[in-house]
This record gives C-alpha cells, structure tokens and sequence, in this order.
C-alpha cells in the first residue's frame, strides 16, 4: 500500500516536471493544421486513463429529473466520473435541422468533447447537433418514450434521414427503456442495429424528498388512486365517478399529480391504475418501493378501449392492439411478461368491486403480490445494471481505440514522447 501511494506521487512529480517545458517543433506539428480557431476546443485524450484501466468521463444528457435519478444509480454502480448537461437550458424542444445547426455552431465544439462517452437521454432531437455537425465521440441514445418528441411533421423526413444515418454509424449506440421503443422506431423506418443495441429499463430510482424510503404512516387499509391531470383519462372520465356512485370512496386515498411518490402510494394496500402509455416510471418506481398496482385485465383493458374513444380514454397505443391482437403484451411493459405477475388484475368494474369491497381476501392477495413485485423489479434491475456495465465497457474500448487512432494519425511525434514517459510509469506501477 505504501509503496503504491509513493509511486503514485512520484508519477505525478515525473508528469509535472516532464511536462513542464514544451517543444514548440512539437506544438507545430500537433496544432498547425487547425484552420478553425473560433470553434477549436481539444477532445480530452483517455489515452492515459485507457492505459492504466481507469474509468473514462461521461457526459449524461437530459432535461428529465427521473432520467437523472436513474442514471446517478447507474453511475453509481460503474463507478464512472461524470457530469450532466441540461439541453434545457440551451435549446427548444425537437429542434429542426436549420437550428440544430446553430447549436452546432455556437456550442457542438464544447458538447461533443465533453467527456469520452456522451449519453443522451430524455428526448432525443436533443442529440440533433452533435449527430448533425459530425461530432465522433462515441455516443448513446437513451430512448425512454420521446424518440422524435416535438419534431414537426414537416421536419419529419429529414428527422428520419438524420436517424437511419445515425443507426449505421459505428460510434451511435442505443438503449431503449422499453420493448415497444423498437418496434415504433422501425415502423419510423429506422433499422436499429442489433450488435450496438440494448433493451434495459429503468431502474425506477427517485430521489425526490428520500422518495423511495417508506414514510412511517402506512396506510394499508386503503387503496391509493392518483387523479390525472388530463381530463380525457379513464381515472377522471369512468373510475372517480363510479367509485362514487358505489360509495366506494371510504376505502380510498386521492392524490393529485404530481403529489404521489412512489413511497406515498407503497403504504397504501393498492394502486388504482389504468395504463395508457406502454411503460411509466411510476410502474417501475412502484414496484421498487414495494407498491403493487391493480390494473385491468388485458382483455378488459382492450374491450374498454374499443367502446371508448380518446375524449373518454387516452391511451397510447389503439394501433397496436389493433395490428398485434395476439402479441401486443409483449411490446407493453405493464402488460409484459416480466411484470404483468405482479398486478391484480381486474376482468371488469363488479370484479374491481369486489377486490375493493373484499378487504381480507384482497389483504392477503396484495402482500402476495407485493413480493412478487419487488422481485420483478430486483431482477429488471439486474439486468440494467449488467447491461450497463456491458455497454460502458464497449464504449470505453472503442473511445480508446480511436484516441490510439488519433495519435497515429496526427501527433505521432509528440506521443512518442509522452508515450515513452507512460509505458515506463505504466510498467512500474504495475510491478
Ligand atoms: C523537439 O521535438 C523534436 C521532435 O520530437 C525533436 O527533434 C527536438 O530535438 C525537440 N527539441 C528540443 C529542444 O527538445
Ligand atoms: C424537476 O425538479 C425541479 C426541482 O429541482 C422541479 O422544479 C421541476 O418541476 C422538476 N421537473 C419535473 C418535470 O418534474
Ligand atoms: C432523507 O433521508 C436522510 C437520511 O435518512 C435524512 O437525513 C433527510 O432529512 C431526509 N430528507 C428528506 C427531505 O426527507
Ligand atoms: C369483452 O367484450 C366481449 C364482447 O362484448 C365480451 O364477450 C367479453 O366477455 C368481454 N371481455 C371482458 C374481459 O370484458
């Protein structure tokens, strides 16, 4: 141990005192052929970090506060250095060609060496600049339901061109937080790549006010319904009325969104809810929190949405029962079979009724359903994190192969001299 810490301060003594003249023969060989001053700013080399095996940067970008929380947690597990960039604050959502272009211009200099590993996450017009203005350091789009959030339909041709290139691009790696993200991008004509592709969801992580620690009132005596903002979800057009016109409210918690963290509706026996999008943090983030949901049927869930309309229903996804009537759960998370085991599912409003009204059979269901639930999530996070940890170090190869690339091809002299200097480090720290 002590021999180590001295060699590594005496490295850093080595490094400093070698580099504390320049060779201007050198510096004119390395920077004499920039032509473009106003846009110039050097990529961070991991040529050191690539040779001593330490975690390169990554640069994690999204606007999305549960994004975030989710990829803290990851991060956590790589042990990777990183910072965020809030695409926010410096550009309209689903930005159309000619802006993406100033974005470039004004900023793609700075975003694209942000760090060694770019990830975007959110909304991905956001990766629009750097994919646009040719930026090569290896990058993952995270797709969590916003794939062409906000793209104009006018835009949409070349949105579809930027991406078909962006998918035959060796340095664009995608994750998709959904089965369904695949199939939606492919009807986009879009073929993603298998060998640089990952399904893996999210973790379900929340941050907000200690979210997924249980507050110590639980309320498990009641059930907990979460009361949509929108007007056209089947919460606020069918349930809430007809809970009260079964004066079935006594047994019942109402929340507003956004007040409803995952830990608030884990205290109560059950959640009350009607998918209308294919995944929602709210499922995943339940579950971790041990909360089970009581949802409809899958075959309730299609006889409500073809008697009722968008005014009474919102709900994503009409087109997909319609053209997958047999294999339409495969491609919804709530409905998939990784999770679907632990819901209660209702097959109509008098079984609901029922599952309200029969308060000790439905007890013990709910505890049943409740470890199968967290289970579910344990492994879906598993299979995050190892495919997290995959990706990281795929990126990590590929991002050092190319800064080896880009000794050769420009500084060759230069790093021969840094390089000498590494190599006989490297050697004795290793001894
Ligand atoms: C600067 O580097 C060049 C190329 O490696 C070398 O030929 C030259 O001797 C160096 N000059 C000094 C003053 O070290
Ligand atoms: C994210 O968190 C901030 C507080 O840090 C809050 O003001 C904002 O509304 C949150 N955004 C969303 C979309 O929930
Ligand atoms: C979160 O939890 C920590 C540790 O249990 C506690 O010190 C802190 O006050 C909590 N914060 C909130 C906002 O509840
Ligand atoms: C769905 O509707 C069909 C036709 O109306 C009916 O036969 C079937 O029982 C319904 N299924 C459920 C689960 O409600």
């Amino acid at each position: 141990m002590r021999t180590r810490a001295l060699k590594a301060a005496i490295t850093f003594i080595l490094i400093t005192t070698a580099y504390a003249d320049y060779n201007e023969t050198i510096m004119q060989t390395m920077y004499g052929s920039v032509a473009d001053w106003v846009h110039y700013s050097p990529h961070p080399d991991p040529s050191p970090a690539c040779r001593l095996g330490a975690p390169l940067r990554v640069a994690y970008f999204t606007r999305h506060n549960a994004t975030l929380w989710d990829w803290i947690a990851v991060t956590s597990h790589l042990r990777a250095p990183w910072t965020r960039v809030n695409p926010g604050l410096y550009q309209a959502y689903g930005l159309d060609t000619t802006t993406a272009n100033s974005v470039w211009e004004a900023l793609g200099h700075m975003l694209c060496h942000m760090a060694d590993i770019l990830i975007f996450s959110d909304t991905i017009p956001d990766a629009r600049p750097l994919l646009q203005g040719g930026c090569t350091t290896p990058l993952i789009l995270q797709v969590t339901n916003r794939f062409d959030h906000g793209i104009a339909p006018r835009d949409h041709d070349a949105y579809t061109a930027l991406m078909s290139e962006a998918a035959i691009q060796p340095h664009v790696w995608w994750v998709l937080s959904n089965p369904y993200e695949e199939l939606l991008i492919s009807k986009r004509g879009i073929k993603l790549p298998p060998s640089r592709l990952k399904l893996l969801r999210p973790l379900g992580m929340n941050l907000l006010h200690n979210g997924s620690s249980q507050p110590a009132d639980t309320d498990r005596s009641r059930f907990a319904l979460v009361e949509p903002l929108r007007s056209n979800r089947l919460e606020n057009t069918v349930i809430l009325p007809w809970l009260r016109s079964n004066s079935l409210t006594d047994n019942l918690q109402l929340y507003r969104q956004p007040h409803a963290g995952p830990a608030a509706l884990a205290q109560h026996r059950a959640v009350i809810a009607v998918p209308y999008q294919m995944s929602a943090l709210k499922m995943y983030e339940g579950l971790s929190a041990g909360a089970v949901f009581v949802v409809p049927s899958p075959a309730f869930l299609r006889n409500l949405t073809s008697q009722l309309d968008a005014s009474q229903m919102a709900f994503c996804c009409r087109d997909l029962l319609h053209d997958y009537p047999d294999s339409w759960q495969d491609y919804f998370d709530w409905y998939h079979k990784d999770f679907i085991n632990a819901h209660i599912l209702f097959d109509s409003w008098e079984h609901l009724k029922r599952l309200i009204k029969d308060r000790e059979g439905t007890g013990k269901l709910v505890e049943e359903k409740r470890v199968v639930g967290k289970e579910a999530m344990r492994l879906s996070r598993q299979r995050t994190l190892d495919g997290y940890s995959s990706l990281y170090r795929s990126l990590s190869q590929q991002a050092c192969g190319m800064a080896r690339m880009e000794r050769k091809k420009g500084g060759a002299r230069v790093a021969s001299h840094e390089q000498e200097l590494l190599a006989v480090i490297s050697n004795w720290m290793r001894d």
